[in-house]
């Protein structure tokens, strides 16, 4: 097997589920690093999509269509005349597949069916962007991390239809030929991220007189990396990449639940324990590590944001002077929340 990578320089892209978190950071990424590159984002808009999130560069070098993954047809119209598929569309929170499944089965596996058989059809390269909770978990006194080598062994309905989505992604390489390169990320962090998710629930809460909540015992590890740096390790992967192989993304940034809300909360200048323990998660994964020596040393990618303190620090001011883009959310978040007795 050689180290050669593979220079790849696409000119028309598509990224679905662009005006999510971490695919609006890539739509960013792309337009102010690459100008001559076009982006056509498709996104269906669910809860978690906000067209706010890239209105401000909407225009001749991204191009927006509303639409569902799922719908073959809208792929055939869209799909030719691009040289690049970068797939970030997904049900991407684990408390909502507990509580409802079929959504993820939908979006998740049968989205990706349908981008790839397009991929096929057009013969356009293909980027899927996954999770390293296809991994499952590690104990927490456990030295290894996560590799491209980790068998798979997904806990939650989430993190099962993303391990599927990418067992297909592999058959189609294998089996019809699709150009495709694979990523596995550890938990992103920074602006646009949904109030659902455990950083910036815990700070619109507090900045709603709210209290944050803490489940199970807290001492659950989340390997932080900055969304930013999710972004660039991606581009990389999709421009140099080689083809069939997958890409573990991480930052060094383990740390457990209890240490970070508490960082939030002295940050935001409230005492240590002001916060509720809540009921656990059923099935909750203990500790995910990445790994990411593969990307840096085959690919040259290194991080940028490795001051999880400081970008902690920077999330929070964004959630504080950005309360519009947020509130519209919040409390329909909680509700659902307060029903799970979370
Ligand atoms: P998100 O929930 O914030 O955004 C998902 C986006 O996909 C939304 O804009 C939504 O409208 C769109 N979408 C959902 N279903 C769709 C459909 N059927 N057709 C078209 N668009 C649809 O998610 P995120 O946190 O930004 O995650 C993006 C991707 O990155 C996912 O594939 C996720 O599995 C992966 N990932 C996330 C993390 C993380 O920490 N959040 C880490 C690793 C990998
Ligand atoms: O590891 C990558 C994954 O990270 C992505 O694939 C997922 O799309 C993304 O949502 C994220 O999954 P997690 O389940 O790790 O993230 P979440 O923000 O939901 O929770 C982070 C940790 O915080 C987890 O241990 C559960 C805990 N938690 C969460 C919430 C919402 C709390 O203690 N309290 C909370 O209120």
């Amino acid at each position: 097997m050689g180290r050669m990578t593979e220079a790849f320089s696409p000119k028309n892209i598509i990224v679905t589920g662009g005006c999510g978190f971490i695919g609006s950071n890539f739509v960013h990424y792309v337009y102010n690093n690459h100008p001559d590159v076009h982006i056509t984002v498709l996104d269906a808009l669910t809860y978690a999509g906000n067209l706010e999130n890239i209105k401000a560069i909407l225009g001749d070098r991204v191009e927006f269509v509303h639409g569902n993954i799922c719908d073959a047809e809208l792929l055939d119209r869209l799909v030719p005349g691009h040289d690049a598929i970068v797939h970030y569309a997904a049900e991407s929170h684990n408390d909502n597949s507990i509580a409802n499944p079929e959504p993820f089965l939908k979006t998740n596996v049968e989205g990706t069916f349908r981008l790839l058989e397009a991929a096929r059809k057009y013969d356009v390269r293909y980027h899927h962007v996954s999770t390293d909770e296809v991994y499952g978990d590690l104990a927490l006194d456990d030295p290894a991390k996560f590799t491209e080598e980790t068998p798979y062994h997904p806990s939650s309905p989430y993190s099962s239809t993303k391990a599927s989505s990418d067992l297909l992604v592999r058959a189609w390489h294998r089996t019809f030929g699709v150009r495709m390169t694979i990523s596995n990320c550890s938990n992103n962090y920074g602006p646009y991220q949904h109030v659902e998710k455990f950083i910036p629930r815990q700070i619109t809460n507090i900045l709603d007189g709210l209290r944050p909540k803490l489940y199970g015992d807290g001492r659950n590890v989340r390997d932080w990396i900055h969304t930013e740096d999710h972004s660039s390790a991606v581009w990389t992967i999709l421009t140099k990449g080689r083809i069939g192989e997958t890409y573990l993304i991480g930052a060094n940034g383990e740390c457990n639940n209890i240490t970070v809300l508490r960082d939030i909360l002295e940050v935001m200048g409230k005492d240590r324990d002001d916060f509720d323990w809540v009921k656990d998660r059923p099935g909750h994964d203990r500790r995910y590590a990445i790994d990411s020596t593969k990307l840096q040393t085959e690919l040259g990618w290194k991080p940028t944001h490795t001051d999880f303190q400081k970008g902690l620090e920077k999330t929070i001011a964004w959630y504080t002077e950005n309360r519009a883009w947020w509130e519209p959310a919040k409390a329909a978040t909680e509700a659902k929340y307060k029903q799970q007795g979370q």
